[in-house]
């Protein structure tokens, strides 16, 4: 069988001049509704309205709505929105690499996230390589993180999971500000939190020699969609972190700031905002970040726990070195284990595309 493996370590390979990046551009988008059910376009686009605070993110969990991400979802719902660009386009679209915007965070933040394993498959078709999260390793962290259960002192992890959602929906409204009534943006409080609704971002972008097709989740925008196509988009990433009480809390924060730092670069999302919540899930205050300064503020002001050029070289380097490697049909598994700082690639099957492209996209590709 073949195996390669990729050497995070040692880091000052990744040092010095920057590899080129490309500004994320938004080419198409889609929308899944409170029952999971797809749409192309923006239907469940949401709109920036701060929230009244102090805010109990406790509120309403009872009744949470909780989308069961047990399922395999594959790429289907993001192959199916690059099926309708190219069928509107009626140009192909020539990357070297498609996948979702989770996968790509989890490269890029490798290099100082030596802890956390993860598992992906990936297959070469026309000249692409198509990247998932391996759905059984997913499901099988999942459970071991729900058996291993919150340190003593804190709150259980499915009500702080709760609480990033109950967040989310205070933050925004369904309907720009201006079309939305005073009793609508109050009754946000007393919404029922459904977290199967999403918007999908789908952008071009690339990181050194490689061009990629990225989609992954916005939490909300600031205004609307500019009218040009191609202009940034004022995004805005919606987050919730434990107050700061001393130097132990910050340097956690620091840590947890290289996650949205690379989470909202790689989709061009520019701003977060971050609501701190006390240990009883209540939000005292919010804190705005702008994406792009980030890497700079941990360099200058912080305590250096990551360093952004690294994480790009790094990702510029690995992802060259995976064309090299997926360059043929078949399946291919892509894993780091937990505590290790090797990424290995290897062939699982020799043939095919496993689950990981949908009928229905290849049915598309091969008839044009
Ligand atoms: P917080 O980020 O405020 O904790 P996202 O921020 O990516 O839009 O995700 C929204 C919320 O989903 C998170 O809110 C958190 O509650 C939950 N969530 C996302 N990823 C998670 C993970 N890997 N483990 C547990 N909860 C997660
Ligand atoms: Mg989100
Ligand atoms: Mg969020």
């Amino acid at each position: 069988m073949n195996r390669s493996s990729f050497d995070i370590q040692p880091l000052h390979r990744f040092g010095g001049a920057n590899t080129s990046i490309r500004r994320p551009r938004e080419i198409a988008c889609f929308s899944y509704d409170d029952e999971r059910r797809f749409s192309l376009g923006d239907s469940s686009m949401a709109f920036y309205y701060t929230p009244t605070l102090p805010a109990d993110l406790n509120r309403g969990y009872d009744t949470f709505q909780k989308l069961n991400d047990a399922p395999d979802e594959h790429l289907d719902a993001l192959l199916d929105t690059i099926a309708a660009h190219e069928k509107t386009t009626e140009k192909k679209c020539e990357v070297d690499i498609v996948t979702w915007r989770g996968m790509m965070t989890k490269i890029l933040t490798a290099p100082f996230n030596n802890n956390d394993g993860f598992e992906m498959n990936a297959t070469f078709f026309q000249g692409t390589i198509f990247i998932e999260e391996n759905n059984e390793y997913k499901n099988l962290q999942k459970e071991l993180q729900r058996k291993r259960g919150s340190p003593p002192g804190m709150a259980p992890q499915e009500l702080m999971m709760y609480w990033g959602y109950k967040f989310e929906n205070l933050a925004v409204l369904r309907k720009p500000w201006d079309e939305s009534t005073r009793e609508e943006i109050e009754r946000r409080e007393h919404d029922i939190v459904n977290n199967a609704a999403q918007y999908c971002s789908v952008v071009r972008t690339g990181i050194g020699n490689t061009r990629m097709v990225l989609g992954g989740e916005v939490d909300a925008i600031w205004d609307c969609k500019p009218s040009q196509e191609g202009k940034p988009i004022n995004w805005v990433e919606l987050k919730t972190s434990a107050q700061i009480r001393n130097d132990r809390d910050m340097l956690k924060y620091e840590r947890k700031l290289l996650k949205f730092w690379a989470q909202s670069f790689l989709l061009g999302v520019p701003k977060i905002i971050v609501g701190f919540r006390d240990q009883n899930g209540i939000c005292h205050s919010l804190e705005e970040l702008d994406t792009a300064s980030i890497p700079g503020k941990v360099q200058s002001v912080g305590k250096r726990t990551w360093d952004g050029n690294i994480c790009i070289n790094f990702a510029g380097a690995f992802l060259d070195w995976l064309k090299q490697t997926i360059h043929r049909e078949g399946t291919w598994r892509i894993r780091k284990q937990e505590k290790s700082s090797v990424i290995e690639v290897f062939q699982v099957e020799e043939q095919g595309h496993g689950d990981i492209l949908s009928p229905a996209f290849k049915a598309w590709r091969t008839a044009t």
